[in-house]
Parts: structure tokens; sequence; C-alpha cells
């Protein structure tokens, strides 16, 4: 009887939820493109390894990081920037798989941005306790294009605000398969991801991984 009972909640929250002008929430957006994400996404892996960077600062970031695309964001002693070798491996990033490319035009039309074509897609890997700071994307040449964000495996919490770091931010939950798509006038909005909660994805395990795609160069 309980279950039934349950089962009989809908789920009200909406498949389209805007979050700012130029910002969209597009839940379960990502789901049909999952069994081609999940096997490129480790072969990315295994060729360009999760590694904890360090800010300029000197801090080591609870979010692991690896990159594919022509172009990678990496920080380290020196800065934030673009480079299209892995300064791990001294090679190229791993090329973005077709179906990365796809699933980021396709969630930007949905978003309102026609011909997105991405140069980079930086992997963020939370584990629980792991949380990623106000911040603005903007180590970009081109604002024109938009940012297109992916969530897989365990629930977040993402933090969007406006465009100056004293904004109080919104918090919305990402779950597997939704995607975030701002750009125009949200495209410099401050945004964070809080302390990711424990828990154990049926698919993922006990992680977050978010693809953010970007036109850097
Ligand atoms: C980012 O801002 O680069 C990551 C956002 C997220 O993990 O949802
Ligand atoms: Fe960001």
């Amino acid at each position: 009887m309980t279950a039934d009972l349950f089962e009989a909640i809908p789920d009200v929250r909406p498949l389209r939820e805007v979050m700012a002008d130029g910002a969209v929430l597009l839940r379960g957006f990502a789901q049909d493109f999952e069994n081609e994400l999940i096997p490129a996404l480790r072969e990315i892996i295994a060729q360009a390894p999760f590694r904890r960077m360090f800010t300029p600062g000197g801090h080591q970031m609870s979010v692991a990081m690896t990159n594919c695309g022509s172009a990678g964001w990496v920080t380290d002693h020196s800065g934030y920037r673009y480079d299209s070798i892995d300064p791990d491996s001294g090679k190229p990033w791993p090329a973005m798989p077709p179906a990365f490319r796809e699933l980021a035009a396709q969630a930007a039309v949905a978003g309102s941005f026609a011909n997105f074509a991405p140069d980079a897609c930086l992997i963020n890997r939370y584990v629980p306790g792991a949380r990623m700071s106000l911040h603005q994307d903007r180590d970009e040449q081109d604002f024109a294009a938009p940012i297109v964000s992916v969530s897989l495996g365990l629930p977040a919490v993402f933090m969007f605000g406006g465009p100056k770091r004293a904004d109080k931010p919104r918090r919305y939950r990402l779950e597997h398969g939704d995607v975030v798509v701002w750009g125009g006038p949200s495209r410099l909005f401050f945004h964070g991801v809080a302390p990711l909660a424990d828990g154990e994805h049926v698919s993922m395990g006990r992680q977050r991984i978010n693809l953010t795609f970007r036109k850097a160069q």
C-alpha cells in the first residue's frame, strides 16, 4: 500500500525551468545520450585520468578534473588558462567524442543558442564533500557562446547567482541527466556547487560527474 501511495505522487518539477534571462535547466535532457556518454567518458579517463589541481593561491581543489577537446582548462601556480596539452601526460587532451558534441549542441538549441560548437569540455568529478565555490567562467575568449553543463551520478545542489559575487544565489537540485545552459545576459553569472552529499548512484556509484562544454578559443 505504502509503495502505491508513493508512486502516486507526481514529479512536479518542470522539465524546462528558466533560471534567469539566458539560463535554463533542462531536466533529463542527457538521458537519451547516456548509452554513448558513459563508455566515451571511460575512454577519456583512461587516457587523461582525473587529477586534483592547485589554484594559483596554492589550494588543492576538492573537485578532480580532466578535459577533452582541442583545449582543456587547467589551473596551477601560474594561473587559470586553456591549454591544448595535458600537463600530466605532455600529450593533447583526448578528442571530444561525437556524442558529447551532439548533446552539447542540442542542449544549446533547447536553451535558444544556435550553432554551439564547443572546443573544450571540462570534466569535473565530485566525491562526497567535494564542492566548487562561487565563480564566473571567464577564461574563454568568446562570451557570445553559452556554457552547457551536464550532470551525471549523485545529485548536487547547484548555486546560480547573478552578475555580482554578492548576488544571492538560488539553489537547484541537479540530478543524473540534467543539463543547465547559460549564456547571453547570464553568461558571466556567478555559480557554484554545494558540498556533495554522500550517496550511491545506481549506475555511477559514489560520485557526481559534471561535463561543462565551452567555446574556449
Ligand atoms: C563548473 O562550474 O565548472 C561546474 C559546475 C558543476 O559542477 O555543476
Ligand atoms: Fe563554472
